[in-house]
């Protein structure tokens, strides 16, 4: 039996309670990152959608703001405030955000009162754009419950460019381009990119334009995962010539900052993976992703990471020596728990798989197994995570781990139900497991079918990042 609700992350950011989806509008303004989100102050589910808020000097410790932004009953923005960006505006913190559901979902402005972010000022004019295009042929609302979604605002020599994300019905996810010098009057361009409906998804939200230098990305969430093109953007067009997946798991509707030169730091929703009476039971739902350092390898792949400052939590630390693992003998290390960092750098050799577990229970009938094969996937076995057999049941996988030289690191955070993993600080996988027992917090390492040859491991105890 569990005691308290030991699902509900420590240091992964959650409000403090009810529902939260997106992160919205994130802003390193005054020193200060301020980031809101996606937020129904009603219950743990997603309706009449407001904007919260929270600030952190040092991206690991938040504190919870008021609510920032609140539906208008005669508004735009009635049904939700749905979402969008921060732009400064001659200095002035703008927010370009969505009239969410039912209409036409327009893009609508609001401003900063004051310095403290804490209270906007809707524009009088929402919303923006009024009429959405016929012309694109875009997809109808009552279908996808979406004409134009979310937006992505920015300037560049004196134009402002604006991303939204939307679906054609000849073609897929698209991600449409207007330009303006105002912020209150805007030009159709066209569609920037259209995916193809198999391939990449029948609608794209929460596109972004990432600017790595030479190259830039455009992050979309497809209705499934978030995924990425690279290309060059000229102003008008954009040559897609690679494309990957950002995250293999739980994550969506990820929000980029610049980070210091051809780095982002990116945030993304860890949606639930129980029912909706299970989130109704908790009193919460949605976590947000550790905050991540994007860059832009040299050969066009989105190389994903946490953020070094996470390192401030680290507790009691175990390392383990260099060794052989071979299948007879697992290894217990006895740090365990449910805010753990483990780093374990192997080499697979001649076995068929190498297993890191998390959330194991002492008689193993509760476990997740992290396990690398000889055929160079990552799977998360949840088939064995939670004795409930909640909805998490099935396994996740990253495809193929890139390798330079043969070696694997995995770097996996676990917090309550969370699981974010790293592969060799490039690829990324978020899951979530609802163990039922109060000792599922083992951590255990096995090799399958063979010697594995472990080079490191270190394991932190994780201090809360909330009181
Ligand atoms: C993505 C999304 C957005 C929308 C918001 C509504 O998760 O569906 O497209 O603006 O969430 O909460």
């Amino acid at each position: 039996e569990l005691d308290g609700d030991a699902h509900r992350p420590t240091y992964h950011f959650a409000p403090p309670a009810n529902w939260m989806n997106d992160p919205n509008g994130i802003v390193e303004y005054d020193g200060t990152y301020h980031l809101f989100y996606q937020y129904n102050p009603a219950g743990p589910y997603h309706g009449s959608i407001h904007w919260g808020h929270a600030t952190s000097d040092d991206l690991v410790y938040w504190e919870d703001r008021p609510v920032a932004l609140t539906p208008d009953l005669d508004g735009p923005d009635k049904d939700g405030c749905w979402s969008g960006c921060t732009v400064l505006d001659d200095g002035q913190p703008t927010f370009v955000y969505t009239g969410g559901s039912g209409g036409d979902q327009t893009p609508c402005l609001a401003r900063a009162i004051d310095d403290s972010l804490d209270e906007w000022e809707k524009h009088p004019g929402n919303p923006v754009i009024e009429d959405i295009p016929e012309e694109l042929g875009i997809l109808s609302n009552d279908q996808w419950n979406a004409e134009f979604r979310d937006h992505d605002v920015w300037r560049e020599d004196g134009t402002w460019y604006h991303l939204i994300g939307t679906g054609l019905e000849d073609g897929g996810g698209a991600a449409i381009l207007y330009t303006s010098d105002t912020l209150t009057e805007w030009e159709l361009v066209g569609p920037l990119l259209v995916g193809d409906r198999h391939e990449d998804g029948p609608l794209w939200e929460c596109p972004e334009l990432l600017d790595f230098g030479e190259s830039q990305v455009l992050q979309v969430s497809n209705y499934d995962k978030v995924v990425y093109f690279v290309g060059t953007f000229d102003g008008t067009s954009f040559d897609r010539r690679a494309d990957g997946t950002v995250d293999h798991g739980n994550y969506y509707a990820a929000q980029s900052v610049p980070h210091g030169e051809d780095q982002y730091l990116s945030w993304g929703w860890i949606r639930e993976d129980r029912d909706g009476a299970a989130q109704w039971d908790a009193g919460w739902s949605g976590v947000m992703s550790l905050p991540r350092v994007l860059s832009l390898d040299e050969d066009d792949t989105l190389r994903v990471r946490p953020t070094p400052e996470v390192e401030a939590l680290r507790g009691h630390h175990q390392s383990l020596p260099k060794q052989t693992l071979s299948p007879e003998d697992s290894v217990f290390p006895e740090t365990s728990g449910s805010a753990l960092e483990i780093q374990v750098t192997f080499e697979l050799g001649d076995a068929e798989a190498f297993e890191l577990v998390v959330g194991e229970s002492p008689d193993g009938a509760e476990r997740t197994p992290v396990r690398y094969s000889c055929e160079n996937e990552l799977v998360v076995d949840r088939s064995a995570s939670s004795e409930s057999k909640a909805p998490s049941s099935n396994s996740q996988r990253i495809p193929s781990i890139s390798t330079d030289d043969g070696l694997v690191t995995l770097h996996v955070f676990v917090d309550g139900s969370v699981v974010e993993l790293f592969a060799n600080e490039r690829e990324s996988l978020s899951s979530r497991i609802y163990p039922t027992r109060e000792d599922s917090t083992g951590v255990s390492l096995n090799a399958v079918g063979g010697d594995v040859a472990i080079h490191n491991v270190d394991i932190w105890e994780l201090d809360p990042a909330f009181s």
